[in-house]
């Protein structure tokens, strides 16, 4: 008798794969392939250590749209989600935008789709839009203003104080945006998987065991546990605050683990624990952010393949309130 697989659902679509040789020295062969195409690798703190350490530029997601603005490379690899690596063809449509796998996407922006974003905005007619970098391109077309968890505050208060905000697709940015501005801000629903994997229930265990650490936290984390922390900012500003605060040894890091990387590397020796997700699981990583690999980074450079492309019309829509952002800084 013979036993047969039963079909199961994949949650995700896993496509046939290139085996690439162990023996391959992919560090040598990406700064090969690199200088051959003329390429650049931008690379979110999210990403793994060695993706970071190979990487030409590394930043949150406003510095890597700032540096993407700005780069005379004729190909951009982008190893960090779509939306980022979108961001970087709209402001650069004459290039060659590549990702390592194209399936790196985001719960923010892969929950807020145009056709019912639209829909919900009826309601809204006189509102401006600020859309936070997490969103789609064609969201970003449908926008007044784009802002990053760096620059919310900022962009919130250039909106003269008489006009009516919509915020999407974080609704705990856009909360703790609204705490810092004393602005009222009409919410979309969105979450990031894994900021709302972190409860005030495991970090006061946390605390505990860690009584003279520091807790720091993303804004995309939700308010009881930023009521908890003693700093809350952008992964770039938490990465600066951790090499700047010299008086501090120990800090509880709520956000994606791979921030500790350039944390441990920028001030050797600080103690960074990271936060415990709520489902069990000891670190908190970004299912989306990991699927890119150093091993699929060589064959995107190699085969300029997975390509990133964004529609012409959609793409002039969603350049002007991201240049818009860019202007504030
Ligand atoms: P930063 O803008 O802080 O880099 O955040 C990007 C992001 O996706 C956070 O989850
Ligand atoms: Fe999106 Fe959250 Fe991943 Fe950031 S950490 S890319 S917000 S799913």
């Amino acid at each position: 008798m013979t036993t047969s697989v039963p079909k199961m659902p994949l949650p995700i679509h896993i496509p046939d794969r290139e085996i690439i040789d162990p023996s391959i020295d992919l560090e040598a062969e990406i700064a090969r392939l690199k200088k051959e195409r003329n390429a650049i690798i931008l690379a979110h703190y999210y990403q793994d250590g060695e993706i970071q350490d190979i990487a030409d530029f590394v930043g949150d997601s406003l510095a890597l749209s700032q540096r993407a603005k700005g780069t005379d490379a004729d190909v951009i690899a982008f190893c960090g989600v779509h939306f980022m690596a979108e961001t970087a063809k709209i402001l650069n449509m004459g290039k060659t935008v590549i990702m390592p796998d194209s399936d790196a996407g985001c719960s923010l922006a892969d929950r807020c789709p145009p056709d019912v974003f639209s829909e919900w905005m009826e309601q809204y007619p006189d509102h401006v839009v600020v859309s936070y970098i997490n969103t789609s391109a064609s969201i970003k077309a449908l926008s007044d203003i784009i802002c990053t968890s760096t620059n919310a505050v900022r962009v919130v208060e250039s909106i003269p104080a008489d006009k009516k905000i919509v915020f999407c697709p974080d609704r705990h940015l856009g909360r703790w945006v609204m705490k810092q501005t004393g602005r009222e801000m009409v919410l979309w629903p969105g979450f990031c998987v894994v900021h709302e994997q972190f409860t005030a229930r495991k970090l006061v265990k946390l605390k505990r065991l860690h009584p003279t650490a520091q807790l720091i936290a993303h804004p995309e984390c939700e308010q009881s546990v930023l009521d908890m922390a003693d700093y809350i900012g952008s992964t770039n500003q938490l990465i600066n605050y951790v090499v700047d605060t010299t008086d501090v040894d120990s800090f509880i890091v709520a956000t994606e683990m791979g921030v500790m990387h350039q944390m441990r590397k920028r001030r050797p020796g600080v103690e960074v624990i990271g936060a415990e997700p709520a489902s069990g699981c000891e670190c908190a990583v970004c299912p989306y952010m990991r699927l890119n690999t150093m091993e699929k980074l060589y064959l995107a450079l190699r085969d300029l393949k997975p390509e990133v492309h964004v529609p012409e019309d959609i793409a002039k829509r969603a350049l002007a309130p991201v240049e818009k952002m860019l202007a504030l800084g």
